[in-house]
């Protein structure tokens, strides 16, 4: 029940309101005095003041200031009679929600009334969630209180509900796919399957069968009907991982099924009509492959209708204390106390992250695995974070007469292993790290003999 204080210093007025308003299912109040009313302004929980502007001794217009101070949010209505309206005026200026012209005509007051209360349920409600929000450290299984993430998390329960494709940018490791989880998850779609594809890991045949299927003895090797990605995500969500290594042609039957949800499995003429949700990821914003010709426009926007953009753990540092508490938590294997000394907290904020959150997963794992008790020591983290590695002492590793073409590759194996492991074996992210081709360092990885 909502509850409307009224203050008016002439009797009959409380009376005829009451009478008017009581009805409505109102829990009416009433004063016939400023000083009363700040005391029931202060003391209740109230939905909605309405007070005439002329009152003995306080007046009506300080009233409303009082009220503004002590509860900013409750809306207030103002009566005047006719000939007063620039005091109205004035109300309205300090924050009054509507002013009524006495005599009222009771269905308009009603109206206003019914008006004013809505408005401060919203205001109410928006206070809640917003508060509910900013006291967020989590979202499903993303760690992070940083108001990038935040952002983020907001942004989550708002596309959850709908079809709308989002597209997820970011760079490798900042919790991508994460973040395509969370909203499959909360979405009413979460009880039927979450299926994902890694465009960049399947060649251009493989993939199309993976997306879509083939019919028994569609092409050497198809001995049984499979089904695609498509079919097993239908009522649920599919989530195309890097799909900025999609190839052209693809590209066009993949733009072909998100407008019409239906297609043909490879080798087959039976349309199979689905309903899915598509979700995507690639890790570098693909409007540039799109203005070089490398990614078609049309499906760019089919898959960009919502763009969430992940910064690098670099750019939210305020994340790495949670997250370092999440990821302890989840690796040690001996309950109790634990703690990290403070050199090691300023070694971890001092680090760039080139892998981001993935990395800083991986050294708390190594660091808990090194140190499974108690406290986490500087010799616990690995060389390149302590910054031991910082200059590469060649007197020391590398014997005077070492021949320089053996020496040099055998660190460019080296170099080359170490940002594959960073960024989980997928080529093309290390080639980018490294600042080479994905050519150039697919004929790396046949020369070293490197198998991922
Ligand atoms: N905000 C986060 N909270 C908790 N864990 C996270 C968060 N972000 C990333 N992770 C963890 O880091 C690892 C990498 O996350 P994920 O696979 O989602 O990254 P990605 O952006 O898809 O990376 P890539 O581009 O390399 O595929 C996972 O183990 C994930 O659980
Ligand atoms: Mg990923």
């Amino acid at each position: 029940m909502e509850t409307i204080l009224i203050v008016d210093d002439e009797r009959n007025y409380l009376v005829v309101l009451e009478a008017l308003l009581a009805p409505e299912g109102y829990e009416i109040l009433t004063a016939s005095n400023a000083r009363e009313a700040l005391r029931l302004i202060r003391n209740s929980d109230l939905d909605l003041l309405i007070t005439d502007v002329k009152l003995p001794g306080t007046s009506g217009m300080d009233l409303l200031q009082e009220s503004k101070k002590t509860k900013p949010d409750l809306p207030v209505i103002m009566m005047t009679a006719y000939g007063t309206i620039e005091m109205a005026v004035e109300a309205m200026k300090m924050q009054a929600y509507d002013y009524i012209t006495k005599p009222f005509q009771n269905e308009e007051l009603k109206l206003t009334i019914k008006k004013a209360l809505q408005n401060h349920r919203l205001i109410k409600e928006n206070r809640l969630l917003s508060k509910a929000l900013s006291d967020r450290y989590s979202y499903g299984n993303l760690i992070g209180k940083s108001k990038p993430m935040r952002e983020i998390y907001d942004m989550i329960q708002k596309v959850a509900p709908s079809k709308a494709s989002v597209l997820i940018t970011g760079p490798s490791g900042t919790g991508k796919e994460l973040i395509a989880k969370a909203i499959h998850y909360d979405s009413p779609r979460k009880d039927r399957p979450f299926i994902s594809v890694n465009c960049g890991a399947l060649t251009d045949t493989l993939l199309e069968s993976e997306l879509f299927g083939h019919e028994k003895g569609a092409f050497t090797g198809a001995i049984a009907l499979k089904k695609g990605r498509f079919e097993l995500a239908d009522g649920g969500t599919l989530f195309l991982d890097e799909v900025g290594e999609m190839p052209q042609a693809l590209q066009v039957k993949l733009l072909r099924v998100l407008q019409e949800m239906e297609f043909e499995r490879v080798g087959g003429t039976r349309t199979i009509k689905v309903d899915v949700r598509v979700l995507s990821a690639s890790n570098r914003d693909l409007k540039e492959d799109v203005e070089e010709g490398r990614f078609r426009e049309d499906l760019y926007y089919r898959l960009n209708v919502i763009h969430i953009e992940v910064p690098s753990l670099r750019e939210r540092t305020e994340d790495i204390r949670p997250l370092v508490n999440h990821f302890m938590n989840k690796y040690r294997q001996v309950e109790g106390h634990w703690e990290l000394s403070p050199d090691v907290w300023k070694a971890l904020y001092d680090y760039t992250w080139p892998g981001n959150v993935r990395e800083l997963e991986n050294v708390i794992e190594r660091a808990v695995v090194l140190n499974p008790g108690g406290r986490i020591r500087l010799d616990d983290l690995p060389p390149e974070i302590t910054g031991e590695e910082k200059e590469l002492d060649i007197n020391r590793f590398i014997p005077i007469d070492a021949p320089l073409q053996k020496t040099l590759e055998h660190i460019e194996e080296k170099l080359i292993r170490r940002a594959l492991h960073q960024c989980n074996n997928v080529q093309s992210h290390a080639a980018e790290m490294l600042g080479i081709t994905k050519s150039l360092i697919q004929h790396k990885l046949k020369k070293y003999r490197i198998s991922l």
